[in-house]
C-alpha cells in the first residue's frame, strides 16, 4: 500500500496527459506556453477569484504575495509553528520577522483569539495556514486584519479545493496560495504553485514580479525572480483539474469512511473538521500516544504512515535567533508529539481502509506503555 497513491490516478487520466504533453513538445513553447493563460483561467473561475498567477512552487507563490506586499527586512508577518517550515522562511528570507500564533487543539490551524496579541506596530500581514486539508477560520482572520488594516496570505497548499462558508480556498482573502507539488491534492509531476487575488493591480505587479520584475521585455521597474510554472506541468494540471472537483468527493468520502471506522477506538484522536469548513483532506491525520512505537507496528504490517512537522517552528535552528524555547506555543508542541498521517488518497478503497483499520487497532493495543 502507498503512502499517496498517485498510480491509479495516472492509470485513469494518462492517456490525456500523455496528449497534453504531446501537445507541449510539438508548439515548443517551454516558457510560458498557451497553456499557461488557459490554466490559470480555468483555476480563478474553480477558486471563484479574478485572477490566478502559476509560479514555480507554493513557496515561491507565498514568497512573490510577501513581494507583492513590500514587506521590507524588520517587518513582522504573523503566522502558525504548526506548518511546513515554507511559510515562515519566506518571510525570514525577506530579513522580516515571523510572529508565532499557536494553533487551536481541535483543527490545527490559527487560534484566533490568540491573533490580537501578536499584532505590533510592525506588523504588515497575517499568514494563516490551511493545514491537512481545511482552511483556518478565515471569518474570524480576516476580521481581526480588517480592525489592523492588515492584508492576509492564506497559505492554502494543503486545502485547495476546500471551502469555508461555501468559499473556496484562495479565494477568502486578499492573496491565496498554494502549490501544485505532487502529493498535495491538485498536484503536478514536479514542482508548481499559484497565488490568487481579487485585486487586479496586485495581480499585475505578480506577474512581474515572476518575470524579474519585467514590464515588457528588457525593462525591469521592479526587483523580481524566476518563478514561471513550467509549460508542460500546466499542461498536465489541465488534466488534473478536469477531475478534481470528483477528487474531491471522493476525499470526502474517505475521510468520513475513516471517520465511521475509527471514532469508537480507544486512545485515537480523529480530526474534527470545523462547522464552516469542508475539507480535501491533504492528510488524514490522527492524534494517538507513543507516535512512534504506533508508526513502526503499522510499518512491520506493511501500512505506511507518516509524522508531519514532529518539531514545530520556533523549535527548529533556522528560526534559533527568535529566541523561543520548548512551551512557548503548547498546542503546536502537544500536536507535533502525537500527530500521525493515515495512507490518504481520492483512491484509497474501502478494503484498504479495513486493513489500516485493523492493523491501528492492533497496533494500538499492543503500543501501550
Ligand atoms: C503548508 C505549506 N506551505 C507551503 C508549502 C510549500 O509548497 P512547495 O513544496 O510547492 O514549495 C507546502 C508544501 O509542502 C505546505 O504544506
Amino acid at each position: 500500500m502507498e503512502f499517496i497513491d498517485l498510480k491509479t490516478q495516472q492509470a485513469r487520466i494518462r492517456d490525456k496527459i500523455e496528449s497534453r504533453i504531446t501537445t507541449v513538445l510539438d508548439h515548443g513553447r517551454y516558457i510560458m506556453g498557451p497553456e499557461i493563460p488557459e490554466l490559470e483561467e480555468k483555476l480563478a473561475e474553480y477558486a471563484g477569484t479574478a485572477h490566478c498567477i502559476t509560479c514555480a512552487s507554493g513557496t515561491d507563490a507565498l514568497l512573490l504575495a510577501l513581494m507583492a506586499l513590500d514587506i521590507q527586512p524588520g517587518d513582522e508577518v504573523v503566522t502558525v509553528p504548526y506548518t511546513w517550515i515554507s511559510t515562515a522562511e519566506v518571510i525570514s528570507m525577506l530579513k522580516a520577522v515571523p510572529v508565532f500564533v499557536d494553533i487551536q487543539p481541535e483543527t490545527f490551524n490559527m487560534d484566533p483569539d490568540q491573533l490580537e496579541s501578536a499584532i505590533t506596530p510592525r506588523t504588515r500581514a497575517i499568514m494563516p495556514v490551511g493545514i491537512y486539508g481545511q482552511c483556518a477560520d478565515m471569518t474570524r482572520i480576516n476580521t481581526i486584519a480588517a480592525r489592523h488594516s492588515l492584508p492576509v496570505i492564506e497559505d492554502a497548499a494543503q486545502c485547495f479545493g476546500a471551502t469555508h462558508r461555501g468559499v473556496k480556498a484562495c479565494n477568502q482573502s486578499i492573496f491565496g496560495c498554494t502549490s501544485f507539488f505532487p502529493s498535495k491534492p491538485l498536484g503536478c509531476y514536479g514542482d508548481g504553485g499559484a497565488i490568487f487575488t481579487p485585486d487586479q493591480k496586485l495581480a499585475d505587479k505578480l506577474r512581474q514580479i515572476r518575470v524579474h520584475g519585467q514590464k515588457i521585455k528588457h525593462d525591469h521597474p521592479l526587483l523580481g525572480i524566476n518563478s514561471r510554472l513550467d509549460t508542460i506541468q500546466a499542461a498536465i494540471l489541465l488534466e488534473k483539474l478536469a477531475i478534481f472537483p470528483k477528487e474531491c468527493e471522493d476525499r470526502a468520502r474517505v475521510g468520513k469512511r475513516y471517520d465511521d471506522m475509527l471514532k469508537g477506538l480507544p486512545g485515537l484522536e480523529i480530526p474534527i473538521i470545523a462547522q464552516d469548513n469542508t475539507s480535501v483532506y491533504a492528510q488524514y491525520t490522527i492524534c494517538v500516544q507513543n507516535r512512534d512505537k504506533l508508526s513502526q507496528k503499522m510499518k512491520a504490517q506493511k501500512i505506511p504512515t507518516v509524522a508531519y512537522y514532529t518539531t514545530p517552528l520556533h523549535l527548529q535552528g533556522a528560526f534559533g535567533g527568535l529566541g523561543h524555547h520548548p512551551g512557548d506555543f503548547p498546542v503546536s508542541e502537544q500536536v507535533a508529539a502525537r500527530c500521525l498521517s493515515l495512507p490518504m488518497s481520492a483512491y484509497l478503497t474501502p478494503s484498504d481502509q479495513k486493513r489500516i483499520f485493523t492493523a491501528l487497532k492492533q497496533a494500538i493495543s499492543e503500543s501501550h506503555p
